[in-house]
């Protein structure tokens, strides 16, 4: 019988049916994008009104398109760490109804590692642990150990903003919409990635797995409106905009490479998982799998639905729920990042 999975950690309201054999009957993602776009960013007390309003109907939606009664549910799985506490909040008291009131298991699970599990859905070959993990979202920049699923050591990661975030400052510099990787991306098609030089922070330091995007992200600002420029200067348009926006993302993917490079030569993984929403990026997927090609190790990129928020991911709760866990109705959710084992 399948699970139930929930994921309402940032602004996306979203609900999977899963079997068992981690087939993913139906996946409902309600995106929150245009409530949160005239900030330019997610609004936290925007975003669990929201959920409150739509947790429902996507759940709802998911079961039917699954064509599951409620009453056929093994378990309820919902993400509870890391993300905004209000909206993971709202998730977990939709999982502890179902769950309560079918008596079936109650299992928690972390984001972070469940972008990470997506590589492992809809994959012909098994993924061979340990591997080397990267995660870039609006949230997260880190990079992993996968001794398995639900067994992450952290390497390294970003010093200052996430590359999702960065992607959605420059987006905002350059004029563009929300969120930004997507609107970048579009903008940069055409563009000379070498027209303009930007700085890749920390991306020659051989002896750190860390990232860094805040100089990259000031930088663009300072071409886009150099120091004294009124403050009403209009945003580029045509070849300038595509040249800034292409030499942006160049500068932002070789940062990501150049550590994922380094982790993969520190570690000696003969894999390379990656998830989040940066990892839609098609130059950056292009990027890693000729790095991948170069190297001569395997690399696991999710299908673009997969790699913005989901609850199919949330599979990896089968991982727990396989080895006996149940959280029960005292689980809670912990908002923070500061985890090794999930
Ligand atoms: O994983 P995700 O959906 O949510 C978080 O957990 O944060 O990631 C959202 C982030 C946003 O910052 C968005 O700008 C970025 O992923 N993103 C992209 C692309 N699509 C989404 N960044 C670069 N290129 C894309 N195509
Ligand atoms: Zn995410």
């Amino acid at each position: 019988m399948p699970l139930l999975a929930i994921e309402t950690t940032c602004d996306e309201t979203a609900a999977a049916v899963i079997t068992r054999g981690r087939s993913v009957l139906a996946s409902v993602v309600a995106s929150q994008d245009a409530l949160h776009a005239r900030w330019r960013g997610v609004v936290p007390e925007v975003a669990s009104r929201a959920h409150v309003e739509r947790i429902v109907p996507v759940i709802d939606e998911a079961m039917s398109r699954a064509g599951i009664a409620r009453r056929d549910l093994e378990a309820v799985a919902v993400a509870v760490r890391p993300g905004l506490v209000g909206s993971l909040l709202v998730g977990l008291a939709a999982a502890k109804g179902i769950a309560a009131a079918l008596s079936v298991p109650l299992v928690g699970y972390d984001h972070v590692a469940a972008h990470l599990y997506a590589c492992r859905l809809a994959r012909p070959e098994p993924i061979r642990d340990p591997c080397v993990g990267l995660v870039a979202s609006g949230g997260h920049t880190s990079l992993f150990l996968v001794r398995s699923p639900l067994d992450l050591e952290r390497l390294g990661g970003t010093i200052d903003d996430a590359a999702g975030e960065a992607f959605d400052k420059a987006a905002s510099l350059l004029g563009l919409g929300y969120p930004g990787g997507p609107w970048i991306e579009r903008a940069a098609a055409g563009g000379d990635p070498r027209a303009h030089r930007l700085p890749r922070p920390l991306a020659g330091d051989r002896d750190r797995l860390d990232f860094s995007f805040s100089g990259l992200k000031t930088a663009l600002r300072y071409l886009v409106r150099p120091p004294g420029a009124p403050a009403d200067t209009p945003p580029p348009t045509g070849r300038r905009l595509a040249d800034l926006a292409a030499s942006f993302q160049q500068a932002a993917v070789d940062s990501i490479v150049a550590k994922i490079d380094l982790a993969l030569a520190r570690t000696g993984c003969r894999t390379l998982l990656v998830g989040g929403g940066v990892t839609a990026n098609a130059l950056l997927r292009a990027t890693l799998e000729a790095l991948a090609h170069d190297r001569g190790v395997a690399v696991a990129i999710p299908p673009r639905e997969l790699c913005t928020d989901n609850a199919a991911m949330g599979a990896i709760a089968w991982e727990r729920i396989e080895r006996g866990d149940d959280d029960g109705l005292d689980l809670d959710v912990r908002p923070g990042t500061d985890r090794r084992r999930t």
